[in-house]
């Protein structure tokens, strides 16, 4: 399901980064006068069974998804409101809006697809409409404003992901038009903007107070559907995120470690992607997904996904990329870096791993294959071969130097 999730994502940074990004548009009226107004891309990953193990499908809302006029309704004032957008037979993406009179946001998000559709589910062993929900999501803005979200936001809902992106859309409009005044979501904000205000989501387990320092390595797997283990890893995890702190009143910089023992792995591993998914708990769900490249037998990791739902955190923190290029090794290899890593994911968030070591494909045994060492790593061993050489040669050195001393003073005995 994360490669999928991730390869999406993808998919859509590419559209973005060539501006040509489709996006469906929707608008809920009631009477004349309209109450939602959206424009967004999403796509979904969504995991089911077939008769061989779980697949994983990529969906794309498509452009010409459609307001579900029968499900959307705009409600009374101040109550909740409903945009379903239908896509396909029996699927719908549904997002339901509450607000307090201050903020609004949406509180249950809602995805809703057909198994009958061979279409997207090829080879699905059971048939029949799967409705799964969530109820915070954490898009939230300040009433009278336009919610705005450029950069891809993914989503768990149910076992499935669904990421949006470059999305406008405001709820409880005043009136028919968009407000020009926006809330920027804090994953388009630079570290240092602060959302427009806060919102009380539900939060459970909180991230560390104080700078943590070095990180517990933990020894992570995953297995395979006949119980082997597929993905070797043993790190040491360090968060970097900068969110909006309630109890500070401002936008921190704050780094969270991952405890071993209260972190539990799972993913999958296929021919060519392998995902290793580290759970603390609720709160914290960290994803890495590696690609192979069978042509030049290299793989590396390629995506990195953080959901994060902390007390603290004014929304939950949600960040991904699926464009990286890091942990770089040859297939039946296993990748080391000893030392210190920072790898960058988005501006406000970024992983630094310590006493690396991990191995995505051809895993035969439970021991790591041969290690490829970063060049940190090889660096750094450098310099002990660096120094031991120059001692070499001071010792070399003194001892030509005696050697021509001693041979200059027979010398000088001879001739007196
Ligand atoms: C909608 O607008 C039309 C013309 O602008 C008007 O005749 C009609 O009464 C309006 N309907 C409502 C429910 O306001
Ligand atoms: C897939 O099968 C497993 C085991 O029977 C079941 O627990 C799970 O709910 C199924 N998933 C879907 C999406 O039907
Ligand atoms: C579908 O497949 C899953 C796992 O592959 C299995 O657990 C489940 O029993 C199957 N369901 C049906 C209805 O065949
Ligand atoms: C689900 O898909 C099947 C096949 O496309 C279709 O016949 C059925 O009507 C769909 N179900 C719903 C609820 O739309
Ligand atoms: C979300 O809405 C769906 C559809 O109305 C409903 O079935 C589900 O119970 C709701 N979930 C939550 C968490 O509110
Ligand atoms: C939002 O705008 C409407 C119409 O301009 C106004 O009546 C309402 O008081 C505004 N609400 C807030 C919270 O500013
Ligand atoms: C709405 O909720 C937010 C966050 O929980 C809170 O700060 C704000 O005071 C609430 N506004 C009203 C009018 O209750
Ligand atoms: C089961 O394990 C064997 C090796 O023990 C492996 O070759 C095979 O691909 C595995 N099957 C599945 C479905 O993963
Ligand atoms: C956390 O990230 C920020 C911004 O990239 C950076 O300035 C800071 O040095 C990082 N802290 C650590 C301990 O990596
Ligand atoms: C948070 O900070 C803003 C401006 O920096 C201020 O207006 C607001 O009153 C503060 N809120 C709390 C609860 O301290
Ligand atoms: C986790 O490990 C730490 C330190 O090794 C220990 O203090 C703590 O009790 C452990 N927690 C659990 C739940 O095992
Ligand atoms: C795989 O590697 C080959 C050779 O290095 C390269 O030409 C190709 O573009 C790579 N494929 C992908 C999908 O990166």
């Amino acid at each position: 399901m994360k490669l999928s999730q991730a390869f999406a994502a993808l998919i859509i940074a590419w559209f973005a980064d060539l501006g040509c990004i489709q996006a469906a548009s929707f608008e809920v009226k009631e009477g004349n006068s309209t109450c939602i107004k959206a424009q967004l891309s999403a796509t979904f990953s969504i995991t089911y069974n077939t008769s061989t193990g779980t697949r994983t499908a990529s969906v794309s809302l498509p452009d010409s998804a459609t307001l579900d006029e029968d499900s959307s309704s705009c409600g009374a004032a101040n109550s909740s409101s409903w945009m379903v957008a239908l896509f396909g037979p029996g699927h719908t993406l549904g997002l339901r809006f509450s607000t307090n009179g201050s903020l609004y946001s949406v509180a249950n998000l809602t995805l809703q697809y057909n198994l009958s559709d061979t279409a997207i589910f090829p080879d699905a062993n059971s048939s029949g409409v799967i409705t799964v929900a969530s109820p915070s999501v954490g898009i939230w803005a300040t009433i009278n404003t336009t919610y705005r979200c450029v950069r891809p936001s993914t989503f768990g809902v149910g076992d499935e992901a669904v990421t949006f992106s470059n999305m406008t859309l405001q709820a409880y409009m005043a009136g028919n038009d968009l407000s020009p005044t926006e809330s920027v979501c804090t994953a388009d904000t630079a570290s240092t903007a602060a959302p427009p205000t806060t919102a009380g989501t539900t939060t459970t387990a909180a991230p560390a107070p104080t700078p943590p320092g070095t990180p517990e390595r933990g020894t992570y797997s995953v297995t395979n559907s006949n119980g082997t283990a597929c993905l070797l890893a043993q790190m040491g995890l360090q968060l970097n995120v900068s969110y909006f702190s309630l109890s500070q009143n401002k936008t921190v910089r704050e780094l969270v470690n991952l405890t071993p023992n209260l972190t539990r792995s799972s993913g999958s591993c296929d021919a060519s992607s392998a995902s290793l998914v580290m759970s603390q708990g609720e709160s914290t769900t960290l994803n890495f997904t590696f690609t192979l490249n069978a042509t030049s037998s290299k793989y590396h990791l390629s995506g990195i996904t953080l959901l994060a739902n902390w007390s603290d955190s004014a929304a939950p923190f949600s960040a991904s990329n699926s464009s990286l290029d890091y942990l770089r090794s040859t297939l039946g290899r296993s990748y080391m870096c000893n030392a210190e890593q920072t790898l960058v994911v988005v501006p406000t968030f970024s992983v630094n791993t310590f006493r690396l070591q991990v191995q995505p494909f051809n895993v035969t045994t439970t021991q790591f294959a041969t290690a490829e060492e970063c060049q940190v790593d090889q660096d750094q061993m450098l310099i002990p071969i660096i120094v031991g050489a120059a001692l070499a040669g001071l010792v070399l050195i003194v001892l030509i130097a005696y050697l021509i001393g001693r041979k200059r003073s027979h010398a000088g005995y001879q001739t007196i």
